[in-house]
This record gives C-alpha cells, sequence and structure tokens, in this order.
C-alpha cells in the first residue's frame, strides 16, 4: 500500500486557516491531521472543538485527530460528533487503554494510540488487535517544528513486527514529527503508513510541491 500523508494543520497560518483547509483539500495529501493539546498533558495550548469544527465544514478529507489530553475518555463522542474519521489517544494518559480503544471504535471512528519517544512498543502487545492505527512521535509533543529522533527508525521496524507477530498487520503506523524529505523515504522503508507533516509543507515556499514530493517519497 502507497503511504499516505496527513499535513498538521498545527503549522497552518490560523488567519488563514480557511485558505490552508483548501490547500491540502487541493494537494496531493490524504488526511488532515489535527492536534489538540490541553497544557496539561503537553506544555503548549492549540485548539480544541470550535476550531475543528470550522475546519470540519471545509476539509474534504478525513480528519485524523491527535489528542495530547488528559483523560480524553471524557470528549470521545465530541470528536465522533465533530466530524473525526480516527482518534488517537495517548498511551501515557490513558490507565484503561483497553477500554479506550473500544470506545473509540463504539464511536465509529478509527481508534489510534500514540506513543511518546521514550514509551516501548512492547506496551502496545496486548492491544494490538484492538486498534487501527499506532502514532510514534519523533519528537517530543507539544510543538512543531522540533527535530527528528533518529531512534524513530528502529521503533518503526520493532513495532511493524510486534503487529505481525499479534496478527494485526492491517493496523497503521503513523510518523509524528520532524518529518520531511531528508527521513520520509527511509520511514516508509522501516514500516510507516501515515507521514504527519507539519512544517515541511506549511513552512515550505511551495506547500502544494512539498506535498506532493513527500507523497512521492
Ligand atoms: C507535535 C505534533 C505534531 C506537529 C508536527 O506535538 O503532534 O503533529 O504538528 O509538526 P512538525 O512536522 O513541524 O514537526
Ligand atoms: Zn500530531
Amino acid at each position: 500500500m502507497p503511504h499516505l500523508l496527513a499535513p498538521s494543520i498545527l503549522a497552518a497560518d490560523f488567519a488563514n486557516l480557511q485558505r490552508d483547509v483548501e490547500l491540502v483539500n487541493a494537494s496531493a495529501a490524504h488526511w488532515f491531521h489535527l492536534d489538540v493539546m490541553d497544557g496539561v498533558f503537553v506544555p503548549n495550548i492549540s485548539f480544541g472543538m470550535p476550531v475543528i469544527q470550522a475546519i470540519a465544514k471545509h476539509a474534504k478529507k478525513p480528519l485524523d485527530v491527535h489528542l495530547m489530553i488528559v483523560d480524553p475518555d471524557r470528549y470521545i463522542q465530541t470528536f465522533a460528533d465533530l466530524g473525526a474519521d480516527v482518534l488517537t489517544v495517548h498511551a501515557e494518559a490513558c490507565p484503561h487503554l483497553h477500554r479506550t480503544l473500544g470506545a473509540i471504535r463504539d464511536a465509529g471512528m478509527k481508534a489510534g494510540v500514540a506513543l511518546n519517544p521514550h514509551t516501548p512498543v512492547e506496551t502496545l502487545r496486548d492491544v494490538a488487535g484492538d486498534l487501527d492505527l499506532v502514532c510514534l512521535m519523533s519528537v517530543n509533543p507539544g510543538f512543531g517544528g522540533q527535530s527528528f529522533i533518529d531512534r524513530t527508525f528502529a521503533k518503526t521496524t520493532a513495532l511493524r513486527t510486534l503487529l505481525e507477530e499479534e496478527g494485526a498487520k492491517e493496523a497503521l503506523i503513523e510518523i509524528d514529527g520532524g518529518v520531511g524529505m531528508g527521513n520520509a523515504r527511509a520511514l516508509v522503508d522501516a514500516g510507516a503508513n501515515v507521514l504527519v507533516a507539519g512544517s515541511s509543507v506549511f513552512r515550505s515556499e511551495d506547500p502544494m510541491a512539498a506535498a506532493l514530493n513527500l507523497v512521492n517519497a
């Protein structure tokens, strides 16, 4: 399966949000990646429901919502109602991850789990059959524009092996943080299926061309 590209709206121009949403609609990218931060789980606050509602009104591609918040269970139905297609929670924020993943699927969304750079992939072995996507954080979550952590290559390979061992090879591996033309191909070769790209798309001279290059990487 060819890999997917999910531009992160965190790097868009919030004063021209509709323009940047239309840019993704018109580009070669596949999904919208929406980063929700609460200032508690991560040391930054991004945007929440009203902004996602505004984006959803114009977005013509699936919404991949990445929750960097504590106690995400409280909002699962809310994000389903907003039109999220993929809802990703952090393993570190979920004491009852198995139950949370079930609730996301029951609400009609694809269930994703994100792992911080320090969290081993082995933590997912017993829920491998209960998830649709694993988001490997290749930076410490909270901010766009950080440098890629090289250890992510080995982690991607190890996760691919784990998913196969557990009969979960349909699950997608997403890489989030510091992704660009310098590492995109190698990540896909290591087993990644979805590349999130914030700065490398929106902060480039030509975001349309940047998206196309990352799709063809
Ligand atoms: C970081 C977010 C990322 C971020 C990626 O906490 O989860 O999605 O927007 O931005 P870049 O691609 O600039 O590293
Ligand atoms: Zn993200």
